[in-house]
């Protein structure tokens, strides 16, 4: 078998997928084992009345961006915005083992702070793309770093207190945290504003994950990157060992951003000798790759950059095939995931759904975000349901301003503990344990 035909998913591959995923969503809410986590955020979709200026954070991966946003009658503007790279400030990496959360969060509320109105207290919606626990609308406790990440001190801790210290050691008052979400609530939050009939909102980035509305009204965070019912490759169990948490995020090593090119890297070293002296390919590079056609030069140039070498033109269009293998398959298995949400929360398959997707590998890799509406499609044949993707960009910030106006508008008095179990269990009755 050709190494690239090792990523191929068949129809059968694809159905597998589907089931397994809507089975560990039923799993979840029957209170038994899944590699999914279905984590509450407490937030109901948007009316598309609510209005204000927020300030809103998105701390989505190494890139943080700070902004005020303005929400007006399903319109959302971003006034002002201000980014950086936690990889790089000045000489250090914000994101290693190296660095103390506080430090971490002492750099975060400087960016904050920076856009802030000058004297004014502003309500800020928080967008933390990792696994948290929430504890209720503002409070959120981190599970564990993803995306590798290895920051000292914040595993177990509550990340808005962490902010808020960062604040207080400031001697600043002016900004208030009233909600914390994942980006993938976020994005769904954004969209929604706009779209009453968005279902489920994802990410398709550096990292990967996916929200969906349940039957109870409420937005969870599945924690999908989780998932572990898929067909794997020797490479995708290599880029498993050799990655910072070993046996978990099966899903999001499998289709990330942050992850394909070690893949391709790593299955491209069995053919060509020079892969095999180190090196990586990037997300980045394997767009290149893709959009690279004719005598490939551009391929060979970037071979040559990153591993030494220059490599012939039939080993170049190898490369591309490979590439296109191990990045459609991403797109195949995401899209099977989402089709095993709408088999969850629509088992008639009736409803028309707006999916909502943020994230470079959606918006930027060639063939990817096609891949998915292909797949999608092709699963709805003969349904009455219909799916459409609509593409979310910034749908992590403008959600985090959606947050801080529901969470400001909800009644003080809201009861703000239950579990997904919890919660199907009150609709649909006693299966598992709650
Ligand atoms: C995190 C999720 C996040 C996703 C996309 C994953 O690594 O676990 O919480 O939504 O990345 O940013």
């Amino acid at each position: 078998m050709a190494i690239e035909d090792c990523f191929i998913l068949t129809k059968d591959d694809r159905n597998r997928i589907r089931r397994n995923f809507a089975e560990a969503l039923i799993a979840k809410m029957e209170g038994e084992a899944s590699s999914l986590k279905c984590l509450p955020s407490f937030l109901p979709r948007p009316s598309g009345t609510e209005g204000g200026e927020y300030l809103a954070l998105d701390f989505g991966g190494s890139n943080v961006r700070a902004m005020t946003v303005r929400l007006s009658g399903g319109q959302a503007d971003i006034l002002r915005m201000k980014k950086m790279s936690l990889r790089r400030v000045g000489a250090c990496d914000y994101t290693s083992a190296d660095v103390e959360a506080k430090d971490l969060f002492g750099v975060i509320a400087d960016l904050i702070l920076a856009v802030a109105p000058e004297t004014d207290t502003i309500a800020l919606g928080h967008t933390f793309s990792f696994p948290a626990e929430q504890l209720s609308v503002k409070e959120a406790r981190l599970i564990k770093w993803t995306k590798e990440f290895g920051v000292q001190g914040a595993v177990g801790e509550e990340v808005n207190r962490m902010l808020t210290e960062a604040f207080t050691r400031r001697g600043e008052s002016r900004v208030r945290p009233v909600a914390i979400i994942n980006d993938t609530v976020g994005t769904l939050l954004a969209s929604a504003y706009r779209m009453p009939n968005t279902t489920i909102g994802s990410i398709c980035g550096t990292g990967h994950n996916t929200a969906a509305v349940f039957p109870d009204g409420m937005i969870y965070n599945l924690e999908s990157g989780n998932f572990d019912g898929l067909p794997v490759t020797e490479y995708d169990l290599e880029v498993d060992r050799m990655s910072l948490a070993p046996n978990e995020q099966r899903l999001e090593k499998m289709s990330a951003g942050h992850y394909l090119g070690k893949i391709v890297t790593l299955a491209a070293a069995d053919k060509l000798a020079c892969f095999r002296a180190g090196g990586e390919l990037t997300g980045e590079d394997l767009g290149m790759i893709l959009n690279d056609g004719g005598e490939s030069r551009r391929t060979a140039d970037l071979v040559e950059h990153r591993f030494g070498q220059r490599i012939v033109q039939s080993d170049c269009a190898f490369l591309r095939r490979l590439t296109r293998a191990v990045v459609a398959r991403s797109a195949q298995m995401v899209a099977c995931t989402y089709l095993g949400i709408i088999d969850v929360i629509d088992p008639t398959h009736t409803e028309h759904h707006a999916i909502a997707v943020d994230g470079s590998l959606f918006g930027k890799m060639p063939m990817y975000a096609k891949e998915v509406e292909r797949v999608l499609g092709e699963g709805l044949v003969g349904e009455k349901a219909k799916a459409d993707l609509i593409w979310a960009g910034d749908g992590s910030g403008i959600g985090a301003a959606v947050a801080a106006a529901l969470a400001l508008a909800r009644p003080a008095d809201q009861q703000d503990y239950h579990t997904f179990a919890e919660s199907m269990v009150a609709l649909y009755g006693s299966k598992g344990q709650a």
